[in-house]
């Protein structure tokens, strides 16, 4: 059977960095059995032809009616689909729906008639606020990530902001990769409207929104870029645990003494890394792209990555890299050997 993925790279490109995020998320332990689901709105790479794709499954009800989302479309992960299956089969536990055009109803067209998420009511009801605010986010996640979840369980954190500074002051990069910071949800019934509404409004002011004792949601541009925000966020929190464990309270960083300035420039240097279409967008305003590396992050970090390899890895008898420049015929070199690396361990 014909993919729709097929003959069609950029919407291929974005079902498989579904496919990726959702092979970390069980590597992670946050994806037991079908624990957590995935949507993207993938409607700009909708051609004519899959517009005239037949409906390969029964008018389904949203539970809501969500006006923005007339004519879109959307990849979804499969209800009661595992992450790790997903990871390599990402056609066969999840699929492609299209909005009807009364607002409230979707089919499926695309690629086999798997039933999409149980948590679609928040997915939908999110994309709709995003794209209701004009927002160029296009990827939702949702996930059970242990440590963060486990601090729901007491009440301290569940106050305002409580949680967010106290990861934001375990490590720079999660003030600067979790700008907004995390939002709490009180407990709700998963799958239920009461959830999809009180997920929007946490999102008017965070991109992650922790549901409590259950897990956190999150939006950004891309999938990947999402996983970057609550990944952040945990290995904070698995910070904050290890010094805990150690017996001691972690003194922390305060925002006045330069934490702001110390993200401000690890996010600038990110930023460096890429570059985005089109003037006048911030660092959420157009998709990424890898451009040319920037002199000192490919000094400070790509070299002293390599040039650790050869002590790692003595059996593979590698050489300390002199000069690189990260072309794309490198990075896919560099790639292609991170690949055997993974494979190696
Ligand atoms: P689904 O398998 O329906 O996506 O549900 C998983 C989940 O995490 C529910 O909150
Ligand atoms: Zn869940």
């Amino acid at each position: 059977m014909k993919s729709i993925l097929e003959n069609r790279p950029e919407l291929a490109y974005e079902v498989n960095q579904a496919a990726e995020v959702a092979g970390y998320l069980w590597q992670k332990g946050w994806a037991e059995r079908n624990g957590g689901n995935i949507t993207l709105n993938i409607t700009e790479y909708v051609d004519d032809e899959i517009r005239a794709l037949p409906a390969i499954s029964e008018v389904k009800q949203i539970g809501k009616v969500l006006p923005y989302l007339k004519g879109c479309y959307f990849y979804c992960k499969g209800t009661q689909m595992r992450m790790r299956d997903l990871a390599r089969w990402p056609m066969a536990n999840g699929s492609i729906i299209r909005i009807l055009d009364d607002c409230a109803s979707y089919v499926i067209i695309a690629d086999q008639p798997v039933m999409p998420t149980s948590e679609l009511p928040s997915h939908l009801a999110v994309h709709n606020y995003l794209l209701e605010k004009g927002s160029p986010y296009r990827a939702s996640l949702h996930t059970h990530p242990i440590e963060l979840i486990a601090m729901t369980h007491n009440k301290k954190f569940l106050e305002k902001d409580v949680a967010t500074n106290l990861l934001w002051s375990m490590i720079p990069e999660t003030k600067a990769f979790c700008p907004r910071g995390l939002g709490i949800i009180p407990y709700e019934l998963p799958s239920s409207v009461k959830l999809a509404d009180a997920t929007i409004e946490a999102l008017n002011d965070y991109d992650v929104a922790m549901w409590e004792k259950h897990g956190v949601f999150a939006v950004d541009v891309d999938i990947m870029s999402a996983f970057d925000q609550v990944d952040v966020l945990n290995k904070s929190a698995l910070i904050y645990i290890a010094a805990k464990n150690m017996g001691f309270e972690p003194d922390g960083m305060s925002q006045e003494t330069g934490v702001k300035e110390l993200t401000e420039k690890y996010r600038k240097r990110f930023e460096a890394f890429y570059h985005t279409e089109g003037s006048n967008t911030d660092r959420k305003g157009s998709r990424r792209k890898r451009t040319e590396e920037s002199p000192s992050f490919l000094k400070e970090v790509i070299h002293s990555i390599l040039d650790t390899l050869p002590e790692l890895l003595p059996s593979m008898v590698l050489s300390k890299p002199r000069v690189i420049t990260l072309c794309t015929e490198n990075i896919a070199v560099l790639k292609h050997a991170l690949s055997l690396l993974v494979d190696f361990l």
